[in-house]
């Protein structure tokens, strides 16, 4: 009972997240997405989403303290994303947790966004070993993230150096037809096709520029490789087989993903891998990660999908660690940070 009741507040980008986790137990993981309004527009508009975090926020922590039962006066400690994000969004959310902090005299946690995508597999899996390697992959990052205690001193082993492997997912859906955001819907497609029908590249595996980015990303050529593929099949006048290749490509997205992770983990001597970020909801993203763990003797750890996309219980569940670790609080007039690095 004496373990920290600790509110986390998530607007980095589309989704309004309100959790709140006491200790490493989650309570309640409240949500509202602007998703809805930005599909029209292929992505994310962020005066849209500001206006809508906006009109979210106060609404979301009213179902999330009703959902978990607890009243805004017994918490322990307030948390938000600081950074990285868009900054009207991310504004919006540090203007709210500084706004309660200072109403309810309780100490302000401002944290990293791809470090509580890390911490949230705490609430969802038990303490997280130390250290462990993280994949974060999401529509704003790709990252392999060597963390040693999820509080502090993280390293960024590499990123992507041009699309992220969600935004790769989104503009491939887009080429194929498919709504936004269009991970799910590839995700959904490619189990009618097969993985194997076309040979896209495998960016930053082979050639020259390897060595230089053993641990880097790269997902923008592909992304060409199959619109022109579509685009040639269009052409000749003949059909796309859009569950084939979404099949495909979401296969060479995987497979590269996967691999870099196991060789950081065998590289650094690290035994436990994390795989955070909306991508890690990818179904076979998951399957070919586990089946590659399992043959490397690395012990996998993946939220469920509805922690692994942006949401508030990642937020509270890395402020309760910050919290249970002794951290510094942070000074009530931070900033928002849109390009904070890990
Ligand atoms: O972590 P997230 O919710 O927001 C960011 O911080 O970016 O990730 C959103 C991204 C989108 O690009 C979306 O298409 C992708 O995650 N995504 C998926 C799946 N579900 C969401 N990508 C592949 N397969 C999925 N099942
Ligand atoms: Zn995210």
């Amino acid at each position: 009972k004496d373990e920290p009741l600790v509110i986390g507040f998530e607007t980095s980008c589309d989704e309004t997240g309100v959790g709140i986790v006491r200790g490493e137990t989650l309570l309640v993981d409240a949500i509202a997405s602007s998703v809805d309004e930005h599909a029209r527009f292929g992505g994310v508009v962020p005066e849209v989403a500001s206006r809508a975090h906006l009109e979210a926020m106060v609404p979301t922590i009213e179902r999330a303290t009703r959902d978990a039962g607890v009243k805004l006066a017994d918490i322990d400690a307030v948390a938000v994303t600081s950074g990285p994000g868009l900054a009207g969004a991310l504004m919006v959310g540090v203007a709210a947790a500084k706004s309660l902090a200072v109403a309810l005299g309780k100490p302000l946690y401002g944290v990293n966004h791809l470090a509580s995508h890390v911490a949230v597999d705490i609430v969802e899996h038990g303490p997280l070993p130390e250290p462990t390697m993280a994949m974060l992959v999401s529509g704003g990052h790709s990252s392999l993230l060597l963390v040693p205690d999820v509080t502090h001193e993280i390293t960024s082993l590499g990123a992507t150096i041009d699309d992220a492997a969600g935004e790769a997912f989104d503009k491939v859906a887009r080429v194929l037809g498919l709504p936004f955001p269009g991970g799910p819907h590839i995700d959904r497609a490619a189990r009618d096709g097969n993985a194997v029908a076309i040979d896209f590249p495998r960016g930053l595996t082979t050639g020259r520029d390897v060595e230089r980015h053993r641990f880097d990303f790269s997902f923008s050529g592909l992304k060409t490789a199959v619109s022109r593929w579509v685009q040639a099949r269009e052409a000749a006048g003949e059909p796309v087989p859009v569950a084939d290749v979404a099949a495909s490509f979401q296969e060479a997205v995987t497979d590269v993903l996967t691999r870099k992770a196991i060789d950081a983990c065998r590289s650094n001597g690290v035994e436990n891998l994390q795989i955070g970020g909306g991508v890690a909801a990818n179904s076979r993203l998951r399957a070919m990660a586990q089946e590659r763990c399992d043959a490397a003797g690395i012990t996998l750890r993946v939220p469920r999908p509805g922690l692994c996309t942006d949401n508030g219980a990642m937020v509270a569940a890395l402020g309760a660690q910050m919290v249970l670790k002794g951290r510094d609080a942070s000074p009530l007039d931070i900033p928002a940070d849109s390009s904070m690095p890990v």
